[in-house]
């Protein structure tokens, strides 16, 4: 297993080019499924859960060739489609989830094996299932799999969900693209995700109105057909970059970023101390001061501050000046990087759903060991402001969600090498 190689650093300075959204491309390959037509998408990350969702997807039926060393991907669905999305797949990847609305929509049956829980929670398909039931569907659960039917076809409907999921919301929207008459989901996640697959499902011939808000209206079509659709920016690589700076100091510039798509998270970059200038180029991140100011986080969904920020934003804290209290409200265990940040000399003390930060003035290097994808990259980040070298292990989780990541850190003065075994 390859691990990582991080020397402490000085100031970076530079331009990052910022990747289109993992979390984004993961939603839009599924909606080949609901077309014979191809579907093209550019600006597509190149990461292993791509590659993953690409295996799923060719286990279907679907034509996926990846072009241009990986940034589009074609996809074709217009033979016969296998319904069953096997467990072999699935638990790689909970995203795999995303297949059921399609393939319940296009086939009017589908089978899809429950992901089974990861590292940072239980994540039950609850919300998923009754999304899909609200539309007509009958849904039991047989060997680890769900088994999915809609007799007359999918039927429009009103339906509310108890909490704004990603996953669930995007299912719905696929499914209602197809069904017959109005749908509405209130209570919808507002994800800037969410709106990238919605637009591209209008320009698939879809009639969605109200993404990025908490209602969403779809009004079913008898058919989609291909569409070209760039993938949106990576907001979550784009925090994540942002924050090399915040904790090393220096002026780096992350390409085509938007202040729309991380606005919470900003305000707290600027409440601890930290400059974010939004320009045609994208987003200018510089830390002028020695240290920054302690702050207080909160996870919340869109628009809140992303959970998926929350162990890079912990980095960065653990060298602030002051007290800062992490609240985790998304995912039940998703303090796994203390421990590991503990190691490195940070002093932080974690009840449940809380973790308070002592700033230190200075981390130390030491061997770490990754436990999930944004996990791993905050102690990277740490990495870059400690003292000597880290070692990060098990960096098979960075695979999935950073695209290059030592040559893009590198790019802007890091210290950072793979160390292949
Ligand atoms: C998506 C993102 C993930 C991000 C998360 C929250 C993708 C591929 N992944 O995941 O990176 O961390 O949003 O922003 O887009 N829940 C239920 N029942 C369900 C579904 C979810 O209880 O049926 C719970 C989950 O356990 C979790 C919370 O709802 O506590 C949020 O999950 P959800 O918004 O569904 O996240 P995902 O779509 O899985």
């Amino acid at each position: 297993m390859d691990s990582i190689l991080v020397r402490g650093n000085g100031p970076l300075n530079g331009d990052i080019e910022i990747a289109g959204a993992k979390n984004a491309c993961l939603a839009l390959m599924p909606a080949t499924l609901l077309s014979d037509e191809p579907l093209t998408l550019t600006n597509a990350p190149r990461l292993s859960d791509i590659k993953t969702m690409t295996a799923l997807l060719a286990s279907l039926g679907a034509e996926v060739t990846a072009l241009q060393d990986g940034k589009v991907q074609a996809m074709s669905c217009h033979g016969e489609i296998n319904p069953v999305a096997d467990y072999e797949i699935v638990r790689k990847m909970r995203a795999s989830n995303l297949v059921l609305g399609p393939l319940l929509a296009r086939l009017g049956h589908a089978v899809v094996s429950l992901p089974g829980g990861c590292a940072i929670g239980a994540r039950p398909m609850d919300l998923h299932t009754t999304a899909l039931e609200a539309l007509g569907a009958e849904i039991s659960l047989k060997d680890g799999y769900l088994h999915a039917k809609a007799a007359g076809g999918l039927k429009g409907a009103v339906h509310k969900m108890r909490f704004p999921s990603v996953g669930a919301t995007e299912n719905f929207v696929m499914a209602a693209s197809l069904a017959k008459g109005t749908s509405v989901l209130e209570n919808a996640a507002r994800e800037p995700e969410i709106v990238d697959l919605c637009d591209c499902l209008n320009k698939m011939g879809a009639q969605i109105e109200g993404a990025g808000t908490s209602r969403i209206e779809i009004q079913g079509v008898d058919r989609l057909h291909g569409a070209t659709h760039p993938v949106v920016t990576d907001r979550i690589e784009l925090g994540t970059f942002m924050l090399a700076p915040a904790i090393c100091g220096g002026e780096v510039t992350c390409l085509g970023g938007k202040l729309s798509l991380v606005e919470s998270f900003v305000a707290k970059l600027e409440e601890a101390g930290i400059s974010v200038e939004e320009n045609a180029r994208g987003l200018t991140v510089s830390r002028k001061g020695d240290r920054v100011k302690a702050v207080d986080v909160t996870t919340e969904p869109f628009p809140g501050f992303p959970t998926d920020l929350q162990a890079q934003m912990m980095a960065l804290l653990c060298t602030a000046e002051g007290t800062s209290v992490l609240e985790e409200t998304i995912f039940e265990n998703r303090f796994m990087h203390a421990p590991e940040l503990i190691r490195m000399g940070a002093d932080i003390e974690v009840h449940g759903g809380h973790a308070k930060v002592h700033g230190v003035e200075k981390l130390k290097g030491a061997p770490v060991m990754a436990t999930d994808l944004r996990a791993s990259v905050s102690l990277i980040l740490a990495g870059l402001a400690a003292e000597g070298e880290t070692v990060v292990s098990r960096v098979y989780h960075l695979d999935r969600g950073y695209e290059f990541i030592e040559k893009k850190l590198s790019g802007i003065g890091a210290q950072i090498e793979r160390i292949q075994s």
